[in-house]
C-alpha cells in the first residue's frame, strides 16, 4: 500500500520545484528583460536594429538619388486650417501673376471652407479631424504632403496655417526656397521640461534621449525629405505610440518633435535648424503673440523681415539662449519668409501695407 501511495503522490520538493519554474516562466513572460538594460552584451547590441538598418538603407538612397528636374518646378503651399482661410485675399494678391509656379493644397479639419479666390477653390484635400498636441496634427501634415507629392513638378513643400502671412513677394520666396540647398526644418536640443521632459524611454532603442530634438512644426522642405516622411514607418510609429499628451507622465507633442528628431538623426546637415515662419514667443505665454489690426504697422513687419539670426532658448532653469546667423547657401540672409499669427481682423490693414513690405 505504502509503495503505491508514494508513487501516486510526488515528493514535496518536486511540487515546489515545479511551482518555482512556473512562477519564473510567468514573470519572464509578463516582465521581459529590456534589452537596453542588459549591460553585459558586446557593443554590437548598441548598433542598429534590423528595422533601423532597413529604414536607413532606404533613407540613404532617397537622399543621394538625383531627382529629375521638372521643366516647371513649383512650390507646394499647404494650408493646415480648421475651415475657411480668413487671409485668403492677401494670399491671392501674393500668388497673382505667378500661375504655373505654385500649387495650393488646403486641409480643413473642422468644416468645409468657402473660398473667395479662384486660386483656392477646388484645392481642398480629403481631410480629417485634428486634435492639438496629438498625432492627428502630423497625420494631417502627412496627408498634405502625400497630395502635393502626386504632382512631380512640386519640388519644395511649405506648411502654413490660416493665420500665416507672406513677408516678401512671390519671386523672392520662390528664389529663396528653390535656391536653398537645405530644408528649413527647425531643430534644437532642449534639456528642459518642454524638451527632453517629453521624452519617454519607450522610444528606445531607436530613439535615445540624446537624439531627441524640438522645433516648430512650420516646415518648408525639399522633395527628398517629403519622400522620406512618406517612407518612414519605424520612427513615425514610435512617435504615434509614445509621444502624446499624458503618456507615461510626459506631455509630449508629436508635431514639435518628430521632424526635428528624425532629420537630426538621418540628415543633420540637410536641414537649416530654423523655420522660415516667424512666430513671436517673447510674451512668455503658452501660446505665441497674435497680431490684431491695431497692433499692425509697416515697421512691425519690417522688423521681422530684417531679422537675420535665429534664436532658441531652453526651457530648463538655465534658459540657455542660442543665436545663430541665418545662412542661406553659406551667405547671411534674412531668416523669415512668412509670419504668424495674424487675426482675421488684420486683413484690410495687411492688404494695405503688403505692397510696401512685399517689395523688400
Ligand atoms: C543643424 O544642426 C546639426 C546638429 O544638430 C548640425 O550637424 C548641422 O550642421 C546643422 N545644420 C546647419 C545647416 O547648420
Ligand atoms: C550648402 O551650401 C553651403 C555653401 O556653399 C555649403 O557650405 C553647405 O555644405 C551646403 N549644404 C548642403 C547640404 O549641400
Ligand atoms: C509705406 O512705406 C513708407 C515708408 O517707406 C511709409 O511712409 C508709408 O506710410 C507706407 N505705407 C503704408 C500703407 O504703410
Amino acid at each position: 500500500m505504502n509503495g503505491h501511495r508514494a508513487r501516486a503522490k510526488p515528493p514535496r520538493w518536486i511540487i515546489i520545484l515545479f511551482c518555482l519554474i512556473f512562477v519564473s516562466l510567468i514573470s519572464a513572460y509578463l516582465y521581459p528583460p529590456k534589452w537596453y538594460s542588459v549591460d553585459w552584451l558586446p557593443p554590437i547590441a548598441w548598433e542598429l536594429t534590423d528595422d533601423e538598418f532597413a529604414s536607413r538603407v532606404v533613407f540613404r538612397d532617397l537622399l543621394s538619388m538625383p531627382l529629375v528636374q521638372p521643366k516647371n518646378p513649383k512650390i507646394a503651399f499647404m494650408f493646415l486650417t480648421p475651415g475657411s482661410l480668413p487671409l485668403e485675399k492677401l494670399w491671392e494678391k501674393f500668388f497673382q501673376g505667378h500661375e504655373g509656379r505654385f500649387s495650393i493644397y488646403v486641409h480643413a479639419s473642422k468644416e468645409k471652407p468657402s473660398h473667395l479666390s479662384h486660386l483656392f477653390s477646388g484645392q481642398d484635400i480629403r481631410s480629417a479631424k485634428v486634435v492639438w498636441g496629438k498625432i492627428s496634427t502630423f497625420e494631417a501634415e502627412k496627408r498634405l504632403l502625400a497630395n502635393a507629392l502626386q504632382d512631380p513638378d512640386n519640388q519644395h513643400f511649405v506648411l502654413l496655417s490660416e493665420s500665416c502671412v507672406p513677408l516678401h513677394n512671390f519671386d523672392y520666396v520662390y528664389d529663396y526656397l528653390m535656391g536653398a540647398n537645405v530644408s528649413f526644418i527647425d531643430s534644437f536640443w532642449d534639456p528642459g521640461p518642454q524638451g527632453n521632459g517629453r521624452y519617454s524611454e519607450y522610444m528606445l532603442p531607436e530613439i535615445k534621449v540624446k537624439e531627441f530634438r524640438k522645433g516648430s512644426q512650420w516646415f518648408s522642405m525639399k522633395r527628398q525629405h517629403a519622400l522620406i516622411i512618406m517612407a518612414d514607418n519605424l520612427y513615425f510609429t514610435k512617435f504615434r505610440l509614445y509621444c502624446k499628451p499624458g503618456f507615461d507622465g510626459h506631455n509630449c507633442i508629436a508635431d514639435e518633435h518628430y521632424l526635428p528628431t528624425l532629420f537630426t538623426m538621418i540628415d543633420p546637415t540637410g536641414i537649416a535648424n530654423w523655420s522660415v515662419t516667424h512666430v513671436d514667443w517673447s510674451e512668455g505665454k503658452w501660446y505665441p503673440k497674435s497680431y490684431r489690426a491695431k497692433d499692425l504697422k509697416y515697421e512691425i513687419l519690417n522688423k521681422i523681415i530684417s531679422i537675420d539670426e535665429n534664436f532658441h532658448v531652453t526651457t530648463d532653469a538655465k534658459k540657455v539662449q542660442t543665436r545663430r546667423p541665418c545662412l542661406w547657401n553659406g551667405m547671411r540672409r534674412p531668416c523669415y519668409l512668412f509670419a504668424r499669427k495674424f487675426l482675421p481682423q488684420s486683413l484690410d490693414k495687411l492688404m494695405n501695407i503688403f505692397s510696401n513690405y512685399s517689395v523688400i
